[in-house]
């Protein structure tokens, strides 16, 4: 017979649960003076901190706030070398393009799997730190055949949620021959790549692939087994956000820049909106209208879109504090986006919540409530994490 351990968390000044069911019947389903019991990886129980069952350790919050882990549901985190600078021009007036992708493709090529592997677990573990207990990342920095399977296979030793993206942009190699490219990405490339990936995605933009060509990658994966997201709407207004609505990919990404027909099909399709603030300050652009898009009816994730591009931040409070402070969002939404709306933009229903039988993702907060999260921008709040029911900070 197997024994586990249980483990009380008591004297929490406020607990996110994201079950509107529980505590003060906001999304959030805020509960005071609460407790959280862990057995083993799982959320027991929770409930008013003086009702708590008896358990093998407890462990005192003294008063602060915990929510779930967060859930960073965009990242590309199998890459070499940095572009510091293309940061450096680009804060002296230069936009942002995504030809600077190729930089990083040459750099990755050249990498070993070690160095790769080992820059996921560093950017990993600084995401740890900052409260991140579940991430997903993609390939799209070898567009080779051997160079994305690769990245895939070092990917899945870190997260089950691996992404394919092959079209990142069309590879250097067919700079004159794009549709040679999308015929390798939805042939020998995906024969490689989709039994090491869960989902795939194309970014569907101006100098990367039209609808058409995104059209035809997503609908190849599908047949792989592969579930759509989509890198949409970016850049420029484009057909992106309504390819990955007529798709049901699991989230439409960025969504930076939406007409009335991207917020209708958005707030009628299960699609997820995933916002991603970082990638806006990196390159100085026009923010994203959250309010517009929640108003709308469409569900919200935030994401660190972790890369060294575009956002080289792997914070998720970071990304909160700029969805609240520019992006229009309330700080209940932005920690619900950061969190319940990431497990939705990875269909998870076993993470994002602190709920009898979620798995024990759950961060304890230097602060007396989420809301800190926004209002002390740049300060570690972050003060103890459990992973799966581990303690890892
Ligand atoms: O999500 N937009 C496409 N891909 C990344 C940027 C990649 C890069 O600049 O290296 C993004 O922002
Ligand atoms: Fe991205």
């Amino acid at each position: 017979m197997t024994t586990t351990t249980t483990t009380a968390i008591t004297h929490i000044a406020n607990l996110v649960t994201n079950d509107p069911s529980l505590g003060d019947g906001t999304p959030l389903g805020l509960i005071r003076d609460a407790a959280v019991v862990i057995d083993g990886d799982r959320v027991v129980w929770t409930g008013e901190s003086s009702k708590a069952p008896a358990t093998d350790n407890a462990v005192d919050a003294g008063g602060r706030a915990v929510v779930p882990g967060f859930v960073d549901s965009h990242s590309h985190l199998v890459f070499a070398g940095d572009r510091t600078a293309e940061f450096n021009a680009r804060m002296s007036g230069r936009p942002y393009s995504a030809g600077g992708i190729r930089t990083t493709v040459a750099a990755t090529r050249a990498a070993s799997d070690d160095e790769l592997s080992a820059n996921v677990a560093r950017y990993l573990d600084e995401a740890l730190r900052q409260g991140t207990t579940t991430f997903e990342t993609k390939s799209g920095y070898g567009l080779t055949v051997e160079d994305e399977a690769r990245a895939l296979r070092i990917a899945a030793r870190h997260t089950d949620e691996v992404t394919f993206l092959g079209a990142h942009i069309v590879s250097p190699d067919y700079a004159d021959d794009p549709a040679g490219y999308v015929d390798l990405v939805t042939g020998p490339m995906l024969d490689a790549c989709a039994p090491h990936a869960r989902w795939i995605d194309v970014f569907c933009e101006r100098g990367a692939f039209d609808e058409d060509q995104a059209r035809t990658i997503l609908t190849a994966g599908l047949a792989r087994g592969l579930h759509p997201r989509v890198h949409a709407n970016q850049l420029g207004h484009g057909p992106g956000v309504r390819l990955a609505v007529e798709l049901d990919a699991a989230s439409a990404d960025h969504c930076t820049h939406l007409d009335d027909a991207d917020l209708d099909a958005l707030g009628q399709g299960s699609t997820v909106a995933t916002l991603l603030p970082g990638a806006e300050f990196s390159t100085r652009a026009a923010w994203p209208d959250a309010r517009r898009i929640l108003g709308a009816g469409a569900t919200v994730a935030l994401s660190t879109d972790c890369n060294p591009g575009s956002s080289f931040t792997s914070s998720m409070p970071f990304c909160i504090a700029l969805a609240v402070r520019d992006m229009g969002m309330t700080p209940d939404e932005a920690v619900w986006s950061a969190t319940a709306g990431g497990a939705a933009a990875l269909r998870r229903t076993d993470i994002g919540r602190i709920t009898p039988g979620a798995r024990a993702d759950l961060v304890l907060l230097d602060a007396p409530s989420h809301v800190h999260l926004a209002y002390r921008p740049g300060v570690p709040l972050v003060r103890a994490v459990w992973r799966a029911g581990e303690r890892t900070v």
